[in-house]
């Protein structure tokens, strides 16, 4: 949700911004701004309304800009519309002073009619530019000798909400200085130059040696590396990392977009995440655990809070956690978490699951956690993100960078996460003993091979979805495990396509939704394993007869040899064989591949879907 990239080095700083806009652009693309300090102190912007592209066009027709200072914004708009005046960057009268921001500044309100009434022009609708304007006034009040990082201190101490703010001044040519509260912030510490971004990803091309920045903190930037201060100015410490992947994890390397890319890279992926994670006495391996055996022993409740993706992934685990650990186990929304007042104490596991680390409703929901004494457990995809380092563990799901809006690799990573977790808890707390953890495992280090397989057959789906690309709303039913993967089926659908889709557990349509059966709409059906849960499958089989008597046009999803579908399917999309619990692993396959080629299907850009940003730092 906003990408922001901050340079002080030798390159010219407008090649480096461009350049980390490109990578951060799935961040947001409402609109684009850059501004740079040049050697002389002016300070020259420019910024365009509309995806990077519009903004790289009005910069080609710019003279060169010499300066190798300099900072750049790609937006996902929050206040005021995607207009050239609300793009980032925002300056102060004296246009000196630029700012740009992630987050929202909550009282910007009082704070722009104060300015106002102190004689300020503000040229925007933005919560942003009264930052600009704020920085002008602590400048101007102050000594001469007070720094512009003084001054953001300043201005920090009466701003309320979330924010990275990154702010260049013509008064100071070789320093970018940048705050961050809530919102996410790391520095890239290259050979002469120093890099400040939303994400690694905007500086992976020139260094991998990182540097996490912690909550209410002011860097200052030169080409020499970075000095780190509290809001109240006492000196802090960052946490270095080096980042275990390369500019081409984050490139399309030859695939049209990367969703597709990512899709294929599933195996990978998936494999990746399993990878280590049984120590040699077959215990589970968690990354960083700043938790006792005893605390997770101590467990006798667990919460998963996550949204979208990630809490269908949450859904899915439920169920493991629940069969494997005997513990109830709650999943929840994390942005309804806090306000419904759970019950929560020291005996309470709550597990955050997050593929970018920064989602702020789930930030929030494990900050309300701690304050209850709850234990919070990360599992995340993202090293030097906020959630792992606000959390008492983490397990990181190392699928590597994912670019498309729309989550499909770490939905497999944070489903075998989270299966981990759940062997994890019932081995320390010895409801399953080694030889059951060590079967489990080995069967998880089965499903990448099975992933593989399955999207090696998946070209059928991808002409059944130009078929379908013309449809007006598509159904998604399952059963156990199979119910968060049709929740999952039908949010790519909405997200991707732009068509009404809905998923239900197929026992409950006859309790309304059936009525939405008409002639011809496409029902997806996740048929459970007919071995197994035979119960399960017996009834699935039912309801889809009874969708297909209503002339729905049924899309089956069945495992290999399960002949009982057949008669009822109008297709049938067939997965290997797998034990019941790890079944989405394979069954979202098809549903990710229906999506995406849908959208395809409808002319539209499957990477940055209308109205959505990867990283969600808003409430
Ligand atoms: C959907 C999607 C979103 C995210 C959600 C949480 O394809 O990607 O629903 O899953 O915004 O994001 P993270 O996992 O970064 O917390």
């Amino acid at each position: 949700m906003c990408g922001i990239i901050g340079y002080v080095g030798g390159k010219p700083a407008v090649e480096v911004a461009l350049e980390g806009l490109r990578r951060l652009e799935y961040r947001g693309y409402d609109s684009a701004g850059i501004a740079v300090v040049d050697p002389d102190g002016s300070l020259r912007t420019r910024r365009r309304a509309g995806k990077l592209a519009n903004l790289e066009k009005v910069l080609a027709e710019t003279d060169g800009w010499a300066g190798t200072t300099g900072m750049g914004h790609t937006r996902w708009a929050t206040h005021g519309g995607p207009t050239d005046a609300n793009a980032h960057p925002h300056v102060d009268c004296t246009g000196t002073v630029a700012v740009i921001h992630n987050g929202i500044i909550e009282n910007f309100a009082a704070l722009r009619a104060e300015l106002e009434r102190a004689g300020h022009q503000l040229a925007s609708e933005t919560d942003t530019e009264v930052v600009a304007h704020l920085i002008e006034d602590a400048l101007s009040a102050a000594e001469p000798t007070v720094t512009i990082a003084d001054a953001l201190r300043v201005v920090c101490g009466r701003l309320e909400g979330a924010f990275t703010l990154v702010v260049t001044h013509s008064g100071s040519p070789d320093t970018v200085v940048a705050a961050r509260r809530n919102s996410p912030l790391v520095v890239g510490l290259g050979d002469g130059e120093t890099f400040l971004a939303s994400d690694v990803s905007a500086f992976i091309a020139h260094t991998r040696a990182a540097l996490e920045i912690g909550q209410n903190q002011i860097v200052e930037a030169t080409r020499a590396g970075v000095t780190l201060t509290d809001f109240a100015g006492t000196p802090v410490e960052g946490r270095p990392f080096h980042v275990d992947w390369d500019v081409s994890a984050a490139e399309k390397g030859g695939f049209p977009y990367f969703m597709l890319k990512e899709i294929s890279e599933q195996p990978t992926a998936l494999a990746d995440t399993l990878r280590g994670r049984l120590s040699d006495d077959g215990g589970i391996v968690l990354d960083e655990e700043r938790l006792s055996e005893q605390d997770f022993r101590d467990v006798d409740k667990v919460f998963i809070v996550a949204c979208g993706t990630a809490y269908h992934a949450g859904l899915i685990a439920k169920y493991a956690v629940e069969h494997w650990t005997r513990l109830p186990c709650e999943v929840e929304m994390a942005s309804e978490f806090r306000y419904r007042d759970p019950v929560l104490d020291r005996s309470t596991l709550v597990i955050a699951i997050s593929q970018s680390g920064e989602t702020l409703d789930t930030l929030m929901a494990i900050k309300h956690a701690r304050e209850q004494k709850a234990r919070v457990l990360a599992i995340c995809n993202t090293n030097g993100s906020t959630i792992p380092r606000e959390s008492d563990a983490v397990l990181y799901t190392r699928c590597g960078p994912e670019v498309g809006v729309a989550a499909t690799k770490t939905f497999l990573g944070q489903v075998a996460a989270c299966l981990l977790v759940g062997l994890f808890l019932a081995q320390v707390r010895g409801v399953l003993y080694g030889d059951e953890v060590g079967a489990n495992v080995a069967m998880l280090q089965q499903m990448p091979g099975l992933v593989e397989q399955t999207l090696a057959t998946i070209e059928p789906v991808r002409a059944l979805a130009r078929e379908l690309a013309d449809a007006k709303a598509v159904l998604f039913l399952g059963r156990h495990v199979g119910y968060p993967v049709a929740l999952e089926g039908a949010l790519k659908l909405k997200e991707l396509a732009y068509m009404h889709a809905e998923g239900f557990p197929a026992g409950e349509l006859k309790h309304g939704p059936i009525a939405l059966i008409e002639p011809g709409l496409p029902v997806v059906v996740i048929v459970p394993s007919p071995r197994g849960r035979s119960v399960l499958h017996g009834k699935i089989v039912s309801n889809i007869q009874e969708v297909r008597a209503r002339g729905a046009r049924t899309i089956v999803i069945a495992e290999e040899g399960d002949t009982d579908v057949e008669p009822y399917a109008s297709h049938i999309i067939r997965v290997p064989r797998t034990p019941t619990l790890l079944a989405p692993l394979v069954t979202t396959l098809p549903l990710q591949v229906l999506a995406c080629e849908i959208a395809l299907a409808r002319g539209l850009d499957v990477d940055q879907p209308r109205n959505l940003a990867k990283s969600v730092t808003v409430e």
